[in-house]
């Protein structure tokens, strides 16, 4: 089966309460990993790539990777541009054979956001390709900033409508206490989401689907696993499965992740490198980071998502 857009898979989501995984890929093993979890799981699912993936692997490697998933499997893949920083990077992927890009113009301001995304949009469905938007700025722990600020990075709901109206998005990522990385929270800070933030948006435009980057879950399992095993991780926390569930059931039709899928294999590998001193056969230890790859994405579909059996 050829790549798909996101369309119909988030018009299935938003319809059954349920949400995509948007998963990033960096090389084969994480491609693979993430393939073989949702082929199994008869789950439709988004490959991701950022700007940096695409410097460390190449555009060619990564799109000849997710073609050769598709001799593999039958599952409904759509290769999406992570975090465009603007037109020329979104016009290189959807030339390049991408079926989704994002266009991230949320650090610049209201007006010059709309302009950028639709010069964006207009380019892309008139090649076939869906347009991800973003407004309202993802804090993250590291950032200082006081109450006031950390209020104006959500994402207004009364901008919303009018942000896809005039840039015809179709799919808009949106900030309510998620960010990116595994350190989301300071240790002993209850993990929030502004979820009256998202029933505002969704009140507003109903039917729409609703992005959510940031979401990694930071498995305190995965963190033990590398801090046991030589790694010098401080603690990480990230955003309750309850939450992220609860997010998926709503208009949320698109959930990112990324930081999970990293302390995963990071930790299988370090723990198969702890146990086997003695192995420097490249194939033993990357094995194992794929299966545990392949593990936290099943987990994903299974108790987050809920995507499981949705392939059809
Ligand atoms: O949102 C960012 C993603 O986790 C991608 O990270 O730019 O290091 O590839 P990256
Ligand atoms: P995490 O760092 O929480 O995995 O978020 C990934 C992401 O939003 C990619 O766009
Ligand atoms: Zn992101």
């Amino acid at each position: 089966m050829p790549l798909v857009t996101t369309t119909d898979m988030f018009k299935k989501a938003y319809a059954g309460g349920y949400a995509i995984g948007a998963f990033n890929v960096n090389n084969m093993e994480i491609v693979q990993g993430i393939a073989e979890a949702a082929t199994e799981l008869r789950s439709p699912v988004i490959l991701q790539v950022s700007a940096g993936a695409r410097k460390y692997a190449k555009h060619n490697y990564l799109i000849k990777l997710v073609e050769a998933t598709l001799l593999e499997s039958d599952i409904q893949i759509a290769l999406h541009l992570d975090h465009g920083d603007g037109f020329e990077i979104c016009k290189s992927c959807i030339d390049g054979g991408f079926t989704s890009v994002m266009i991230d113009g949320s650090k610049h301001s209201f007006e010059d956001n709309i302009k950028l995304t639709k010069q964006v949009v207009e380019y892309a469905h008139a090649h076939g390709v869906v347009v991800e938007g973003e407004l309202g700025k993802l804090a993250g722990i590291e950032d200082d900033v006081n109450v006031a600020a950390e209020d104006a990075k959500f994402t207004k709901p009364d901008e919303v409508e009018e942000f896809i109206k005039r840039t015809g998005v179709d799919s808009l990522a949106i900030a309510i206490g998620t960010s990116h990385g595994a350190f989301k929270f300071h240790p002993g800070q209850e993990p929030k989401l502004r979820f009256d933030i998202l029933e505002e948006i969704e009140r507003r435009i109903p039917g729409f689907p609703i992005v959510l980057h940031g979401a990694s879950s930071v498995s305190q399992e995965y963190v033990k696993i590398i801090q046991a095993n030589g790694g010098q991780l401080k603690d990480a926390i990230g955003i309750p499965e309850e939450m992220l569930r609860q997010a998926a059931k709503s208009a949320v039709c698109k959930i990112n992740i990324d930081s999970d899928l990293r302390l995963a294999m990071t930790a299988g590998i370090r723990q198969f490198m702890a146990e086997k001193k003695d192995e420097f056969d490249p194939r033993q230890y990357l094995t194992v980071g794929r299966q545990y790859v392949k593990d936290v994405v099943q987990h994903k579909i299974r108790y987050v998502l809920g995507s499981e059996g949705k392939d059809q």
